[in-house]
């Protein structure tokens, strides 16, 4: 196997649900997922937006603030140490919206599916931090507008920075996918493409997901422990 030193790690709502956080096609703790209590269609997506403005900022008003009560799990922590000690190029690309990756002290994040804590304003499309409700339509802080939105990526919306992942990728020597169900492209398709590339591919999951026949390699368990095992392992090995 060629050494490695150049890393690119997916990671998907699973990395979050020991946080308490519900993942997207089964919930946290084995409860109901996020989809089963609210249609895709009448929450995330550019349509449903336009047709009814207050169901679809109330239901992000309300992750919105669920997610400021979470707190990193012991994954979100290996990876910000993998971060802070990996002497490669080392990108950690999120479909996830939350900002756990942040405050567990990661600093080589890239948010593909936009970002919970930051409103869009699409009359003078400028993103501002943002905690706190927009049901209300408050003014946008920089053009005063009442044009605000989630910055989260909808269905039918194009992901965030592709380039920059594909980039990273071409340049990688091992792709890893963490916590991701392999059902959502463009971000479904990156284990393909590092197989092309003819990198090195390994998942950790909870359980075989759609993708799992393109990995090298796939080990299954929470990923509280698998992620803090797999980090020990690769800073073990690590290039100076
Ligand atoms: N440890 C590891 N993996 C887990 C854990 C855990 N504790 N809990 C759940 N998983 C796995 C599930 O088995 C599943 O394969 O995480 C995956 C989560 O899948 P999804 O809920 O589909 O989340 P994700 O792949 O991030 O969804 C992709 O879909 O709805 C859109 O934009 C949304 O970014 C999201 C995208």
């Amino acid at each position: 196997m060629r050494s490695i030193r150049n890393i690119v790690i997916l990671t998907g709502a699973g990395i979050s649900a020991e946080s308490g956080i519900d993942t997207f096609r089964s919930g946290a703790d084995g409860g109901p997922s996020l989809w089963e209590q609210h249609r895709v269609e009448d929450v995330a997506t550019p349509e449903a937006f336009r047709r009814d403005p207050e169901l679809v900022q109330r239901f992000y008003d309300m992750r919105r603030a669920a997610i400021q009560t979470k707190q990193p799990n012991a994954a979100h922590n290996a990876l910000a140490r993998l971060d802070a000690e990996w002497g490669g190029e080392l990108l950690i690309v999120t479909q996830n919206v939350d900002d756990l990756h942040e405050r567990a002290g990661a600093r080589r994040v890239l948010h593909m599916h936009g970002e919970h804590l930051n409103a869009w304003c699409t009359a003078c499309d400028t993103r501002s931090r943002w905690t706190q409700p927009l049901v209300d339509r408050p003014p946008c802080p920089r053009c005063g507008e009442r044009s605000l939105r989630p910055d989260v990526v909808w269905f039918g919306e194009m992901p965030y920075r592709m380039d920059e992942i594909y980039s990273a990728l071409r340049a990688a020597d091992l792709f890893v996918s963490i916590g991701a169900s392999g059902a959502v492209y463009p971000a479904a398709g990156l284990v393909r493409e590092a197989r092309e590339l003819g990198i090195a591919t390994l998942e950790l999951n909870l359980e075989r997901s759609q993708g799992s026949a393109w990995f090298d390699e796939t080990q299954l368990g929470p990923a509280s422990e698998l992620v803090p095992a797999w980090v020990e392992q690769m800073l073990a090995r690590s290039v100076s």
